[in-house]
């Protein structure tokens, strides 16, 4: 499956449970590529990310080239 975040520093859509704390996340599972299957960003997908909250929701660690200049 794919995990999916796209940034959103406008809270353009407030009221959507798939859009908060700055970002739209989205779960796209690999028998049905087309459908996005989340329900609620905050069941589905910030429990996990609690670790990377303070960079911005990202395991930014897992990315050794964005802090290797
Ligand atoms: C079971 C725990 C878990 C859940 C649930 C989860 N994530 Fe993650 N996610 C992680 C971990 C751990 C990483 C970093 C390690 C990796 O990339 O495999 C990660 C990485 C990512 C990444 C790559 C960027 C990064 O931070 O490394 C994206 C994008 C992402 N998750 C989006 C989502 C979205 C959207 C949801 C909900 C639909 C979600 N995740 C639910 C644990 C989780």
């Amino acid at each position: 499956m794919w995990f999916v975040l796209i940034k959103d520093q406008k809270q353009r859509f407030g009221n959507n449970p798939l859009w908060g704390d700055g970002w739209g996340w989205a779960l796209f599972k690999a028998d049905a590529p087309d459908k996005q299957v989340a329900t609620d960003y905050k069941k589905d997908c910030v429990g996990c990310h609690i670790p990377a909250k303070s960079t911005d929701w990202i395991y930014v660690r897992g990315y050794p080239v964005l802090t290797s200049r």
